[in-house]
């Protein structure tokens, strides 16, 4: 069992919670992280340092951590919890003495009323599957996740998985980006905990347009990396994002028309994905299977799943499994012509185009009549 953090900020609360009465501490927030994997262990860090500052939250933020055994032969919860460093997914950054990293994930989300959701995206499910009946039934819960499960009925998008299962509302957060449905005060506490003097975070009532943007954006950096693995230079590359925003805007507004064109202006939207197809696992990845796609007849080819595990040691590749969820929603609804990109995307990962069609096949008009009225989304 994970140890307890001692909270110490009871001496600094202000006079509405110092009264004597137990009724401030009952209110107060008590946040749990599930996952902690490169920006699970970040995002811990960042509302670590914020449950300190505001009285309004516990001290303590608790981290389930999906047990692994170090080389060293010690489990990587012992270690983040001697050391306060995850050593594995943020090596060298001490995420605060307040983070209490635990193994156990029904003793890690008992005491919450506010739940992050940060693991990759497959894994969901089956933690949906272990918490149903776990969760306090007060619980706010914000997903930073970056991905959607393609389901026979269709696209469902991890926030409503999360809701869906657990029977509670969840926002979303991308990129300093809080998503939001319809209650701006639970949106505000959001932010509050994810805002520092030097990440500006930001509210929009649209949770599918900010989680698609999260989510899209991995499938246009792999694109971006094959155009760097050929090594086409920066207007192609330019080209190869305004492309996929635009696709990405589509698809979205295709799939809920509520989503709002504004919400690609915000971070989560052109911000991200210039971030994301200039560095960022996703480009880096593919880049280097363009580049081993050239060397195929002197090497042995390697697939995604070879580079994942050899490049990125343990953390997880988004994009080519949200190429082939995304692929999969197309083709189900006749929509391939109309995204031409994001078609050729998953067709290269999976071999049957090489990475050069990248600049072929995107540069294809979509043809907008087989979709009666889809020239709006464009
Ligand atoms: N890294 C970023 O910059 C970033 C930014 C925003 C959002 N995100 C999103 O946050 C989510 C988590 O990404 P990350 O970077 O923290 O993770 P990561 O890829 O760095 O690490 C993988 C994590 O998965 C865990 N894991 C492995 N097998 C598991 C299993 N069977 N069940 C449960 N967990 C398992 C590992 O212990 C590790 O914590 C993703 O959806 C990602 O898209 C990442």
């Amino acid at each position: 069992m994970a140890p307890a953090f001692e909270d110490n900020n009871s001496e600094t609360l202000p006079s509405s919670f110092s009264s004597g009465s137990d009724d401030g501490v009952l209110h107060k927030s008590k946040v749990t992280v599930v996952g902690s994997g490169n920006w699970g262990s970040v995002a811990s860090k960042l509302i670590a340092s914020n449950t300190l500052r505001l009285s309004s939250f516990h001290d303590e933020v608790r981290m389930w951590v999906f047990e692994e055994t170090l080389p060293s032969g010690e489990k990587l919860t012992d270690v983040i919890n001697r050391t306060n460093e995850n050593v594995k997914y943020l090596p060298g950054i001490k995420l605060g003495k307040n983070v209490v990293a635990d193994p156990d994930l029904e003793n890690a989300v008992k005491d919450a009323n506010m739940l992050v959701f940060v693991t990759p995206h497959q894994f969901m499910e089956g933690i949906c599957k272990r918490l149903v009946g776990k969760v306090n039934g007060d619980v706010e819960a914000i997903s930073l996740i970056k991905g959607m499960e393609v389901k026979r009925e269709g696209p469902c998008m991890i926030s409503t998985l999360i809701s869906e299962q657990l029977g509670i509302a969840v926002e979303k957060f991308s990129e300093a980006t809080v998503g939001y449905r319809d209650n701006r005060e639970i949106a505000e506490k959001w932010v509050q905990l994810f805002s520092t003097p030097y990440f500006m975070v930001t509210a929009v009532q649209d949770v599918e347009g900010v989680e698609l943007c999260g989510t899209l954006k991995n499938v246009v950096a792999i694109a971006a990396g094959f155009v760097d693995g050929l090594e086409m230079g920066n207007n192609t590359k330019a080209a190869i994002m305004r492309i996929g925003l635009r696709e990405m805007r589509a698809f979205s507004k295709l799939l809920f028309s509520s989503v709002k064109d504004s919400t690609f202006f915000e971070s989560c939207g052109v911000a991200d994905l210039i971030t994301t197809c200039l560095g960022g696992r996703n480009r880096k990845v593919a880049e280097a299977f363009a580049k081993n796609e050239g060397k195929r007849l002197s090497f042995a080819i390697w697939s995604f799943d070879d580079l994942e595990a050899e490049m990125l040691q343990g953390q997880k590749l988004q994009g080519v499994s949200t190429a082939r969820e995304v692929y999969e929603v197309l083709s189900h609804r006749g929509w391939l012509e109309l995204f031409p990109l994001f078609a050729t995307v998953h067709e290269i990962c999976v071999g049957h185009l090489p990475p050069s069609a990248i600049v072929e096949y995107s540069e294809r008009k979509p043809r907008l009549s087989l979709l009666e009225g889809s020239t709006q989304y464009y």
